[in-house]
């Protein structure tokens, strides 16, 4: 039988540590030619590392350049958790994600996949449009501006929060802006998982944190979420689209449950 992801190059953004690790092995495993993308430099489980700091504009663009053509899939994991500066955290959860995106978008393969690491963090977003829509032309210069004018500062870890309901937004917004060339954009939503930076959450959260943890039987893993991302980087997951799949172990379905009473 074929294997998954048989003859596809897919990029993996993050591919350093945590959930971005294991989706690079699973992709390897799957039979994908893996090119790692990472500040930090990690030649486990990947064909390929490019050494870049996705807050930089100048390196995303010399990023693009160094990626072939035919690119299949781009997993967008790489993220800072939200005891990172505000103006860090959107740069690279947002602005550089969606700059890294739209930029390789003329490189990617007809039919290609995109897949970006959103978070329980931004179930939230219908309760913020009106920033949300003020952040879609949001550029690297205007992130400093960005953060003190609008709900998206270190507080409370907002940041963190904006960044991925942002994101789950921009991932809806896409359903079919590709459509034309079969190229596809969906979201993931983990709770929380057990990876270096589970710690960040604990403490930005504190309470809030700690009652979800003792309604949840455990945090997730990885190894929990690294399949579904390459599931959705499959062509077996062709007709999914513009979609945000929780991974949570049931806790958004808990939230929905508990905010309509039933
Ligand atoms: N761990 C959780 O509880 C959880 C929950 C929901 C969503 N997420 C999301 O999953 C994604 C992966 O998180 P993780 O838990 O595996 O964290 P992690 O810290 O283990 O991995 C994040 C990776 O991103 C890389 N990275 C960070 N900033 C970068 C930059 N400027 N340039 C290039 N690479 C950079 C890091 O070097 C690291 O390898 C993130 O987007 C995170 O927001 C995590």
């Amino acid at each position: 039988m074929k294997k998954l992801l048989e003859g596809k190059t897919i990029v993996v953004t993050g591919c350093a540590s945590g959930i971005g690790l294991e989706t690079a092995r699973l992709c390897k495993a799957g039979g994908a030619t893996v090119l790692g993308v990472d500040r930090t430099v990690t030649h486990e489980h990947v064909d390929e590392l490019y050494k870049v700091d996705l807050s930089c504009p100048v390196q995303i663009r010399q990023l693009v350049q160094a990626l072939p053509h035919g690119v299949h899939g781009l997993a967008n994991v790489a993220g800072l958790p939200p005891t990172a500066p505000a103006e860090l955290v959107l740069k690279v959860n947002l602005v550089g994600l969606k700059a890294l995106t739209t930029q390789l978008i003329p490189k990617l393969a007809d039919g290609a996949s995109i897949v970006n690491l959103a978070s329980l963090a931004g179930f939230g977003w219908a309760d913020h449009i009106s920033s949300i829509h003020a952040s879609e032309a949001l550029d690297f210069d205007d992130v400093a501006e960005f953060v003190r004018t609008h709900d998206a500062g270190d507080a409370g870890g907002r940041s963190y929060f904006f960044s991925k309901e942002a994101l789950v937004v921009w991932t809806l917004q896409n359903r079919w802006t590709w459509r034309a060339r079969g190229i596809r954009m969906n979201a993931v939503s983990p709770g929380p998982v057990d990876t270096p930076i589970l710690g960040d959450f604990v403490k930005t959260l504190g309470a809030r944190a700690e009652e979800d943890m003792r309604v949840m039987d455990r945090p997730g893993t990885p190894a929990d979420i690294a399949p579904v991302v390459a599931f959705l980087l499959s062509d077996q997951s062709a007709w999914i689209r513009g979609a945000n799949l929780p991974v949570d172990g049931g806790m958004s379905s808990h939230l929905l449950c508990n905010i309509h009473a039933l």
